[in-house]
């Protein structure tokens, strides 16, 4: 095989004349009878090169059992193109190679589908063949910028004076709220390892280590429901830092963010990045990573519905409840139709309904509902409802009225085409909740996870009021993607105990669990906290990416799947017996 001098996207007018060889894969080949054109390509992109019969009759005779995908070595000269066949939507346009001499590496077999970006192919197929899909230029652009972006992340944090330490992979459970992927021990019979969900306890032994700085870009697996945003085996970049409050965590990774964002993909993101607390995230979205690339925000009427004479509205207003509005500007001629299937959408994310009011351009109000209400009261309660709006109402629980009201939101927001998928919207949310309460399972459980350490002016409610406790976390979220989250952790035992036992986890609980982080915390741990960010989420964000599969290399499938290696798979009963394992599945 000729070496190459080139790769097949870089040439340019500057090697007119020069004799090059171009190694790579047979994109198409045009015939024109007694010249044949070839796009030869490689990871860079596209040359054209030429076999002509009246330069060279070998070449051009050889040229004809070229197939797509087939592997070939190039040598030829490059010629300027004339200018009526000069192709400015190629960087490479302006050029062309003559080929003298040709040398097939190897052949391909017809592939499923072409490698172009548009190619019609269902997702299973691009799996299967995942090899031929990262051919496809716009993988290949996913995977560099991928890797750019791992660059620019270690660059920045090693100028920071972080130390990237790995962790194990066979490991124990780390509490961070999913279901553990287990791996069975062969010389432990009966016992198993958990993949890590993270590697949460590690990094902070690691500060008891005295490492100070700590990053890693960790793979982390969890056994949860699939997602377009979602993965069973995913990527953080995770880091811990010794010595530092909350405005440090911040201020430091707001600028890697920055930096990051340039670096690998040219994007300047807006400083400084707003900052919400997780209520008025909550109040005013209806969620806890706020898309802010639109406004229409929740506003809060429950003392006009008190007063009203409505009673879906007065009884939710007087039992502790809540009514928010959203108005929807201009959708008074909305069809009554398109108002129902809003209704039903609201009632599948858990509403009893959706009352709506229109404004008529001489500001009446219609609607079923309108007989209940004061117009007056109204236009004082909203004053941002004006003629020819909708307005949409939610009434309950403020868990349910602002989950309903934010994904409504979301979801016109998208429809209506208020989105501006130009802007970048970061923000900070921060004062999380330290717990919550499952009437499910009728105990406290943790919001970010159970080593986030309790704001100091809060800690007097551990005791007496634990949901009103905030805590030092803080989530970064961009266009309404959580891109990553972290808190200050319990630094002390005894508030880590405290927190544990609020949790319903038990001191021999809490050992048997994760006894090692307890007790390391006792040997002088110091006050420490960091934060992971979610790769693959940063990598969507800014590859335009649709789906978090097209930025990873291989990954699996909504059933958690992979069609190109079959994983998983079932194992030999010789296998099985080795690590005492039966099966006793039930169909
Ligand atoms: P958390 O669980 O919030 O925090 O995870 C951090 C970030 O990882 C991303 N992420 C995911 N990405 C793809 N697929 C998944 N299944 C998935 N789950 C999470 C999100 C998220 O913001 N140990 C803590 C961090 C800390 O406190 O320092 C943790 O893992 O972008
Ligand atoms: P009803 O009195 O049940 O006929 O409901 C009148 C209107 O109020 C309908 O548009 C319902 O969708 C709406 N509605 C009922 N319950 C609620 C609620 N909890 N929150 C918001 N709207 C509701």
């Amino acid at each position: 095989m000729k070496v190459r001098t080139h790769r097949c996207g870089e040439l340019t007018k500057a090697a007119v004349g020069q004799t090059v060889v171009l190694n790579g894969w047979v994109q198409r080949r045009r015939d024109h009878g007694m010249v044949i054109f070839i796009d030869l390509r490689d990871r860079t992109g596209i040359t054209q090169v030429v076999c002509n019969a009246e330069r060279n009759a070998a070449v051009h005779q050889a040229s004809h059992a070229l197939r797509s995908e087939c592997v070939v070595s190039v040598t030829g000269q490059v010629m300027a193109r004339p200018e009526e066949s000069k192709n400015p939507n190629l960087p490479t346009g302006e050029i062309e190679v003559f080929v003298d001499a040709i040398e097939i590496l190897n052949e391909s077999k017809t592939p499923p589908f072409v490698i172009e970006d548009d190619a019609e192919v269902t997702e299973s197929i691009r799996l299967k063949y995942r090899y031929l899909d990262l051919r496809r230029p716009k993988m290949q652009r996913l995977l560099s910028l991928r890797h750019n972006m791992m660059q620019a992340v270690r660059g920045f944090l090693n100028a920071e004076r972080f130390l990237e330490v790995e962790t194990p992979i066979l490991t124990k459970s780390t509490p961070e709220g999913a279901r553990d992927y287990l791996v069975p021990s062969r010389v432990n019979p009966g016992q198993f390892y958990a993949l890590p969900q993270s590697p949460q306890l590690f990094k902070q032994v690691l500060m008891v280590s005295g490492v100070d700085r700590y990053y890693q870009i960790a793979r982390c697996f969890r056994d949860e429901d699939l997602r377009n945003d979602r993965q069973p085996e995913f990527t953080q970049i995770d880091l811990e830092m010794s010595f530092v409050d909350r405005l440090h965590v911040m201020s430091l990774m707001e600028q890697m963010i920055v930096t990051v964002f340039r670096e690998a993909g040219g994007v300047q993101l807006p400083t400084p990045f707003p900052r919400m607390t997780y209520a008025e995230a909550m109040g005013r979205y209806g969620s806890d990573k706020p898309d802010l690339r639109f406004d229409m925000p929740l506003h809060d009427v429950t003392g006009f519905a008190a007063a009203s004479e409505f009673k879906v509205f007065k009884e939710a207003a007087t039992k502790g409840g809540i009514v928010k509005a959203l108005i929807v500007r201009g959708g008074a001629a909305t069809p009554r139709s398109r108002i129902d299937t809003l209704g039903e959408m609201a009632k599948s994310f858990g509403a009893k309904g959706l009352a709506w009011l229109k404004i008529t351009a001489e500001g009446q109000l219609e609607s079923v509902i309108a007989k209940f209400l004061d117009a007056k009261a109204f236009a004082a309660a909203l004053p941002d409802a004006k003629p020819g709006d909708l307005v949409l109402f939610g009434a309950d629980k403020p868990a349910v009225v602002h989950d309903v009201l934010g994904r409504i939101r979301l979801m016109l927001g998208e429809e209506l085409n208020l989105i501006d998928k130009t802007a970048w919207k970061p923000v900070w949310v921060t004062e999380f909740p330290l717990l919550d309460y499952s009437p499910e399972e009728k105990r406290y459980i943790f919001m970010h996870n159970p080593f986030a350490a309790p704001m100091d002016e809060d800690v007097g409610f551990l005791d007496s009021e634990p949901l009103k406790v905030r805590a030092k976390a803080y989530d970064m979220v961009l266009n309404g993607s959580e891109i990553g989250g972290g808190s200050i952790r319990n630094h002390r035992s005894d508030i880590q105990l405290r927190i544990l036992d609020l949790l319903g986890i038990s001191k021999d609980q809490a050992q048997a669990k994760f006894g090692f982080l307890l007790d390391a915390l006792d040997y002088g741990a110091p006050p420490h906290g960091g934060i992971a960010f979610g790769l693959d989420r940063l990598i969507m964000l800014l590859g335009g990416a649709e789906s978090i599969r097209d930025v990873i290399a291989f990954p699996k499938t909504q059933r958690a799947q992979c069609p190109l290696t079959d994983a998983p798979s079932a194992v030999s009963a010789d296998q099985l017996k080795e690590l005492r394992i039966k099966l006793d599945l039930v169909e």
